[in-house]
């Protein structure tokens, strides 16, 4: 069972390879794509020990000159301090310019591994396997890479590419529910902001998809993948359509923030962050009730165990604001305009940005 997406990037494109038990094709393919023999695999300790030791002896089965560094697990991870060492015991490893970094493990290893192999001798070959639902089905494709910075998050990066993304769903039966809530945020992001077919799927099938149903989830990933993957070609680099991906996210980061990164998980915040956007966009009569209640509705339907309702709306707010100085000197917000579509808004007086706060606190209790 698996699929082929491609993203489309010229020279650069690169495939997507979804699906389940793929572990056994992993190094022919490697092969096929001419990625370098020697290969680090960058993990992380709660992942280390489901998959590490079968990946790593199926390399070397196949010759690769294969090693590991593996980094505690957590969005603190992300940091220069942690890329430094890294990097150092690449450099004690005699580790050249023909390698590759292999990325082992959700969006933290993801970002940070990407941003390692996007700067390491001014560029090494990437392979990102993405082992969380929300890297499965976002984070591992497109290229973005980066490191926080004490004064923003994914402050310091750059747009770098893999040469291929191996999403296994094998892997997701480790993951702790928590986790899927997070997947499931970006999952139904891409049904508001691009496919309302998709959005109706979901509404019938969430309930499997809760529960990882293999089926439900290899459509999912090929739908979402695929929706990215035609972004992503379309403006690599995020100067146009490619903003939409962050729909929930302007609310979104500012309650990661709020809660220094640890009562919220990024994609928690999302799906808090779609429920006050879609009562701004509403507000603003972009919507009509009946779609932001469609919205909110299927939301509603996953549970989110993050405690964000102990965050303060003032906290919220400065967090935003901050976001918008350090970013591009305005408060974006990508709303809906229906299901499957959604646009561009730069003006959002903050008190609706507070009653905002306010419906969604009460929306999720
Ligand atoms: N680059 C992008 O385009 C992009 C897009 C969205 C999010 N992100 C970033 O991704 C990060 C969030 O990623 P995430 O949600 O995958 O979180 P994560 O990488 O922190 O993983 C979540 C937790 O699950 C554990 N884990 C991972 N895979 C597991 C498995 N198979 N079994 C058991 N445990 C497992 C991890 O150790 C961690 O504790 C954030 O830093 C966010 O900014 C980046
Ligand atoms: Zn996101």
């Amino acid at each position: 069972m698996r699929h082929t997406i491609t993203v489309n990037l010229h020279e650069r494109s690169y495939p997507i390879y979804v699906g389940n038990d793929m572990l056994s094709g992993f190094a022919p393919t490697l092969q096929r794509h001419g990625i370098p023999r020697q290969l680090v695999v960058i993990t992380d300790s709660h992942i280390a020990p489901h998959y590490l030791q079968p990946l790593l002896k199926h390399l070397r089965h196949f010759d690769f000159d294969a090693s590991a560094i593996v980094v505690p697990p957590g969005e603190q991870q992300k940091s220069l301090r942690r890329a430094t060492s890294i990097f150092t015991t690449l450099l004690e490893r005699g580790i050249g310019r023909k390698s590759a970094v292999l990325a082992l493990g959700g969006g933290v290893v993801g970002d940070l591994s990407g941003f390692i192999a996007a700067t390491y001798h001014r560029g090494i070959t990437l392979v990102q396997m993405p082992t969380t639902l929300l890297s499965q089905v976002d984070s591992a494709v497109g290229g973005k890479t980066a490191v926080n910075h004490p004064l923003g998050k994914n402050m310091i990066g750059a747009f770098y590419q893999p040469s291929l993304v191996w999403a296994d769903m094998h892997c997701l039966r480790t993951l702790p529910p928590r986790e899927v809530t997070c997947g499931l945020g970006e999952i139904v992001k891409y049904g508001v902001i691009a496919d309302a077919e998709f959005f109706a799927y979901l509404e019938s099938h969430l309930d499997r998809a809760l529960v990882l149903d293999e089926k439900i989830i290899l459509h999912i990933q090929s739908v979402c993948c695929g929706i990215k993957a035609r972004l992503v070609s379309e403006d690599e680099r995020e100067t146009g359509r490619r903003v939409i991906l962050n729909y929930g996210h302007t609310v979104g980061h500012a309650l990661e923030a709020a809660g220094a990164f640890r009562v919220v998980k990024h994609g928690e915040g999302v799906l808090v962050g779609m429920v006050a956007e879609t009562y701004i966009a509403r507000e603003l009569g972009m919507i009509s009730g009946d779609v932001h209640d469609r919205i909110v509705k299927l939301i509603q339907r996953i549970p989110i165990r993050a405690r964000f309702h102990a965050l303060k709306p003032a906290d919220i707010l400065r967090a935003m604001s901050r976001d918008k100085k350090t970013v591009s000197g305005k408060k974006r917000f990508v709303l809906p305009t229906n299901i499957g579509n959604v646009t561009v808004v730069e003006m959002v007086e903050e008190k609706l940005i507070r009653t905002s706060l306010k419906h969604t606190w009460q929306t999720l209790q």
